[in-house]
């Protein structure tokens, strides 16, 4: 269910809210997948908070709905069933872990490459969960599995 009337602009018809489930359910399940204006994004539930993001990892199109949360750093992160690259939940950052070569007692440190993964606005009205695309201006490397030839909706990955 769209929001929105349909009288809207259609280029800001894109970033309105749309309907993707009840809450009752995905505290279930923990996760769902959804389709919001022609885009497929996962939604988490994750210890009392609710994170959306595209469905298909930035590093190869792998499907985040299948991978497990686990914290590194202290930030859960959805780990890419794939190639097991971390993406933090909260913010779509890609974590890595680095060592200094010239430092053998040095112990791996936890870094960001920054955000990777598009986040998206989850929110919750009356037990209806609705999620709302991200307009940040920004070149995500998930965009490139989200949109264009590479997109792919419904696949079974
Ligand atoms: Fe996700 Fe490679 S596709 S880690």
């Amino acid at each position: 269910m769209d929001l929105d009337g349909s009288e809207q602009d259609p280029e800001m018809k894109e970033y309105s809210s749309v309907y993707v489930g009840r809450e009752e359910d995905i505290k279930k399940s923990e996760r769902m997948t959804a389709v919001v204006h022609d885009r497929e994004v996962v939604i988490f539930y994750h210890k009392g908070e609710y994170h959306a993001m595209d469905i298909r990892c930035y590093h190869s199109g792998g499907p985040l709905h299948l991978g497990d949360i686990e914290d590194f750093d202290g930030r859960p992160c959805i780990v890419c069933p794939w190639h097991k690259y971390k993406i933090t939940l909260a913010t779509g950052e890609g974590l890595y872990q680095s060592i200094n070569p010239r430092d053998p007692s040095a112990k791996p440190k936890w870094c960001s490459k920054g955000v990777k993964q598009r986040i998206h606005t989850v929110t919750v009205d009356n037990g209806n969960i609705y999620v709302t695309l991200s307009n940040e201006p920004f070149k995500c490397d998930s965009d490139f599995y989200a949109t264009g030839d590479f997109k792919v909706i419904r696949s079974s990955f």
